[in-house]
């Protein structure tokens, strides 16, 4: 038996519906929800804001261990639990703050609220290089192991169930063919109305920039994309977001709850 709650670990590659998925598990299992993406990207909206070259390691790294990154979901009006909070070592301070589970968190970094920066196709475009480096990596992994210490969430990502949580009590890998993402992109492109002005990219770019990413986040040295030898693989291009969801808490509880 495990001195802390469960932990559901969600990888797969970008659009194959995790974000969507993860939160929903959370959402129907009182869990919380980590979506570690958002940190990356958040990381890539300071660095960009900052100025700083992708090249430019040293500058990148100082930034990171002087952020502070905070989850909170707590803006619709009524009061909000703190659930985690704690140093991630360095001067970066992180809490973790969650209520009304399943309503869509909203993500700071330094206090700007950058929810909706970080889906710009600005950062979209550079956040695979800056998940690249080992020393961002350390710096968000040590908060996300500090925010799972306690178990109790569904964490999502690329390497939850490899690196993050290799002790997840279960661990899942979402894909679906680079057609079907590219499509799922570009339906979130035109729903998001941040991105009227922007001249929206086709299906073939979209599946082109897909594949480049894949292939970055596969290929990097540390804490590639990868399925872990104990994830269960669901793919997800025919079955709707319930079914996928109704899958996963079917394992959970035929998995988890009957230990
Ligand atoms: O899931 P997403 O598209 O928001 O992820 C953004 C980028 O961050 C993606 O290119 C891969 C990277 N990432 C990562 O390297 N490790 C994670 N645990 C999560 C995301």
């Amino acid at each position: 038996l495990r001195d802390r709650r469960p932990i559901i670990a969600i990888d797969g590659p970008a659009g194959a519906g995790k974000s969507t998925i993860a939160r929903q598990v959370a959402q129907n299992l009182g869990l919380l929800y980590l979506d570690t993406g958002a940190m990356y990207r958040a990381v890539t909206w300071l660095v960009q804001q900052a100025g700083i070259a992708l090249t430019d390691e040293p500058a990148i790294l100082e930034l990171v261990s002087d952020c502070e990154i905070r989850f909170d979901s707590s803006l619709g009006g009524s009061p909000s639990e703190k659930v985690y909070s704690g140093s991630a070592g360095g001067s970066g301070r992180v809490t973790y703050l969650e209520k009304g589970i399943g309503n869509p968190s909203q993500i700071f970094i330094n206090n700007q609220n950058v929810t909706e920066a970080i889906r710009s196709l600005e950062v979209t475009s550079q956040v695979s290089a800056i998940a690249s480096l080992g020393a961002v990596r350390q710096k968000l992994v040590e908060q996300q192991r500090l925010w799972g210490k306690q178990g109790g969430l569904v964490a999502e990502g690329r390497d939850i169930g490899t690196h993050v949580f290799p002790d997840a009590d279960l661990k899942i890998f979402l894909t679906a063919s680079v057609e079907e993402r590219a499509k799922r992109r570009q339906r979130d492109y035109f729903a998001q109305s941040s991105h009227a002005s922007q001249t929206l990219p086709s299906t073939e770019q979209l599946e082109q920039a897909i594949r480049q990413r894949d292939y970055t986040d596969s290929n990097r040295e540390i804490a590639p994309l990868q399925k872990s030898p104990e994830a269960i693989e669901i793919i997800t291009d025919n079955l709707s977001i319930k079914e996928v969801t109704h899958k996963i808490i079917a394992l959970y509880e035929s998995t988890v709850l009957s230990l």
